[in-house]
């Protein structure tokens, strides 16, 4: 595991855009395409407009680049709460990226574990499983923290959702606004991924930031701290405020 420590949250988004950069130019320059999964919620908006801001959008060949959602909320995709929503406004209306290369989740119709099933039948029709043959690898995954530790939408005390072997799942609304029922992708799916890339941001991160970096806190009480890939790396971007409480910076 490493962790990165910025001075500000401008320089976490700085550094998180120049890290998908950099991994997108390595992937697409040896496999062809590079399959990101976008992190929900507010911390990564300023990662997103920082990957417009690189070389106007076209540090990367976009059409070679496939996105995808860690998490959605059961809320339609030009809603103001859609994880899709927020991506849309910060990057992807502003690159020149091919419409099939964005795998929004289909949150349209049915309840939260249907649209689950939905998403995770779609990503079974793409060619991006990992040579364990079981999950899905992809080549890089964006990561929230709430507060009560959870990710994507992993929440604490969820244990079904914790458990599940599917690729995704529905989970109810946890502690976090808004209280609508989401889809998440699981652990197994999370910890498959060839890196896993942290974002947290201020100083209301600082507790649980130090929880899972040096409690080792249990997954069923800290979802985040189950993602541990098994091949992968995990990299924790922090800025000083988020970082505030580590008894220990890294060097
Ligand atoms: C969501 C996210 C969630 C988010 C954390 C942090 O759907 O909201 O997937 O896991 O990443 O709650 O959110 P902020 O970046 O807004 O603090």
């Amino acid at each position: 595991m490493r962790v990165a420590v910025c001075e500000t949250h401008l320089d976490l988004a700085r550094r998180a855009a120049e890290i998908v950069v950099e991994r997108g130019r390595s992937a697409i320059a040896s496999r062809g395409s590079f399959h990101v999964v976008l992190s929900g919620g507010h911390t990564p908006e300023e990662t997103y407009q920082y990957l417009v801001g690189i070389d106007q959008g076209m540090a990367l060949d976009w059409a070679r680049v496939h996105l995808y959602w860690g998490d959605e909320r059961l809320v339609p995709h030009d809603d103001a709460d859609s994880n899709y929503s927020v991506a849309f406004r910060s990057l992807i209306s502003q690159i020149n990226i091919p419409e099939e290369n964005v795998n929004a989740v289909d949150v349209s119709t049915g309840t939260a574990a249907e649209a689950a099933q939905r998403y995770e039948a779609h990503l079974k029709t793409l060619k991006l499983l990992g040579r364990m043959g079981a999950y899905p690898r992809f080549d890089l995954i964006l990561l929230g923290i709430g507060d009560d530790g959870h990710t994507a939408s992993l929440f604490p005390g969820h244990q079904e959702a914790l458990d599940s072997a599917d690729w995704a799942v529905g989970t109810s609304p946890g502690a976090l606004p808004p209280p609508v029922d989401r889809v998440t992708l699981t652990l197994p799916v999370l910890c498959r991924a060839a890196d896993v890339l942290f974002l947290a941001s201020g100083t209301g991160k600082a507790e649980v930031v130090r929880r899972i970096l040096e409690d080792e806190p249990p997954v069923h009480s800290a979802p985040a701290a189950g993602v541990r890939p098994l091949s992968g790396a995990v990299t924790w971007l922090l800025d000083r405020l988020s970082s505030a409480r580590l008894s220990s910076l890294p060097t």
